[in-house]
């Protein structure tokens, strides 16, 4: 398993740089996708006028906008809550953007008790993410909302 904390302290080394949200969101990306084996997509969505805008990944093309409540990004945003899918195929209204993808973790982010966007991992084995991958990017994910400065983007 990836070794989480060292990945949220690179994390938090990087944006003590610069923390716009831009480029710490980029190498987030890259720091879990270049870490995390058997992955076939890393990175986020952000909220963009009431729906999931793609923001910085690492991965092959995305679907660029996702409603609020459809797959399983939507629905984490939506319902505020991290998914932990073991088989996409077999998750209510799943969104394939790339059909080699099997398995999935998405967490929510937060600023000022708002969700801003997902953090998505994806992997092309069934049941790739365990209870440990999500506490550890749980973890993670905190360090983000923590270090990246979202200031003037609305989120709205
Ligand atoms: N599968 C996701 C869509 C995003 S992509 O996989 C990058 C979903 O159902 O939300």
């Amino acid at each position: 398993m990836a070794d989480y904390k060292l990945l949220t302290e690179q994390l938090k080394a990087l944006a003590e740089d610069e923390p716009n949200y831009m480029p710490v969101l980029s190498n987030a990306a890259a720091i879990l996708y270049g870490s995390m084996d058997d992955l076939n997509w890393a990175g986020f969505y952000l909220m963009d006028k009431g729906s999931l805008l793609l923001g910085p990944f690492q991965g092959k093309v995305a679907c660029i906008r996702i409603a609020l409540g459809k797959g399983v990004c939507g629905t984490a945003a939506r319902d505020d809550e991290a998914q932990l899918v073991e088989n996409v195929h077999e998750f209510p209204g799943h969104i394939a953007c790339d059909s080699a993808s099997n398995s999935e973790v998405v967490i929510p982010l937060h600023k000022n008790g708002k969700v801003v966007g997902v953090l998505d991992i994806d992997s092309p084995s069934l049941a790739r993410f365990k209870k440990e991958d999500l506490e550890g990017l749980t973890v993670f994910a905190k360090a983000l909302e923590e270090v990246a400065d979202f200031s003037g983007i609305s989120f709205n």
